[in-house]
């Protein structure tokens, strides 16, 4: 059985602890640091009623140098670091630009300061598909041309896939997989643990399922009028146990250098776009719950349509996206009524 050591940044948060449980299920030994600025200690509890073991934790900002260093003497034999730890609302980014580079980058650029001094190589890196903007193709592939970003959120995540290309090519030594997700949704099916939005949700599914159980009156459809078959826009949802599988293979391919060049990039998506007037028929029909809507204007910042072509992470990483878009609905409306149930 493996037992190598992983430090997981970000991981009580929503991808993060869909990780950790992958992780811990593949038999790595995880070290979780996470400041809880977007997550809470109980998740580390859902996470052990699912592995039976409660990962390390220290409660860390990667922002902070000197008590990021006291993590890599602490614990000195870590292979690979996986990290999540970023602030991720489009809007907020807007309004706090400055915030948002300085927690999603000074804490990359820490962490990769740290594997060079530390000798630890290895980093799986969360990006998205925001960095494709709306590209000119779909499906997209990982070779579609970066475009300038609609936010500092989405910008954050273009120079930070930057930064860690010239660190590497500064420190031979270094290896690094970025993955670019798409749109992650649905929870653990034990709904152990799920995506835990703070106030308002900003995300699409979140809202959809809080309106279902009536803490919001209706949900609000942004925009009727896309260049799409039923005029909403449209993205690839995909099931977040499927990409937290995904990063296991990725910290696998790092550990055994599988990884062609120091820096790989894999689209994780399903391949299939949907509308949101898809997702809201695919829920109903999933749950047999109505979900009361309104139509109105587009959000400033949308792009129109985009979905990916995953078959680089298929045929390269061996890894497929599996679970169905009803299957994936309803493990998110599960942990919605688990979340009431907890009230
Ligand atoms: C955005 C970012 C993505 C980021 C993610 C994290 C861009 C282009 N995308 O994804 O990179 O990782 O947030 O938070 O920057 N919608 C409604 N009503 C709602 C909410 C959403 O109609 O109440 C629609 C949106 O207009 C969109 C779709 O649902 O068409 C998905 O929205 P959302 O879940 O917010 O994700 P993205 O904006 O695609």
């Amino acid at each position: 059985m493996k037992k190598e050591k992983i430090l997981v940044t970000g991981g009580t948060g929503y991808i993060g602890s869909h990780t950790v449980v992958e992780l811990q299920n593949n038999g790595y030994e995880v070290i979780i640091v996470d400041n809880l600025s977007n997550s809470s200690l109980e998740v580390l509890d859902g996470i052990a009623s699912i592995t039976g073991k409660k990962p390390d934790f220290e409660q860390i900002d990667c922002c902070d140098m000197s008590a990021m260093e006291r993590i890599f003497n602490q614990y000195s034999d870590i292979k690979a670091i996986i990290h999540f730890a970023a602030s991720k609302a489009v809007g907020e980014s807007v309004e706090k630009p400055l915030m948002y580079y300085r927690n999603n980058l000074v804490s990359l650029l820490n962490i990769l300061e740290l594997m060079s001094k530390y000798n630890c190589p290895n980093l799986v890196f969360s990006s998205s598909c925001t960095v494709y903007g709306q590209p000119d193709k779909l499906p997209v592939t990982e070779d579609a041309p970066v475009k300038a970003a609609t936010s500092p959120y989405g910008n954050t995540k273009q120079i930070a896939e930057e930064i860690i290309r010239d660190a590497i090519h500064a420190d031979k030594n270094l290896k690094s997989i970025a993955l670019r997700y798409f749109n992650p949704v649905g929870a653990h099916p034990s709904a152990a643990i799920g995506e835990l939005p703070n106030g308002i949700p900003n995300n699409l599914i979140p809202f959809v399922t809080q309106t279902a159980i009536g803490i919001r009156s209706r949900l609000r459809v942004f925009g009727s009028d896309y260049n799409t078959p039923d005029g909403s826009a449209i993205r690839d949802y995909i099931y977040v146990s499927d990409l937290a599988k995904a990063h296991v293979i990725a910290v696998e391919r790092l550990l055994e250098n599988r990884n062609r060049k120091g820096l790989e990039f894999f689209n994780l998506g399903t391949g299939r776009g949907l509308s949101v007037l898809e997702v809201l028929n695919e829920f109903e029909k999933a749950t047999g719950v109505k979900v009361e809507r309104e139509i109105v204007g587009r959000r400033e910042g949308d792009i129109e349509k985009v979905w990916a072509d995953p078959s680089w992470a298929n045929s390269e990483l061996g890894w497929k996206a599996e679970t169905s878009v009803s299957a994936m609905l309803q493990t998110a409306w599960t942990w919605e009524k688990a979340l009431k149930n907890k009230k």
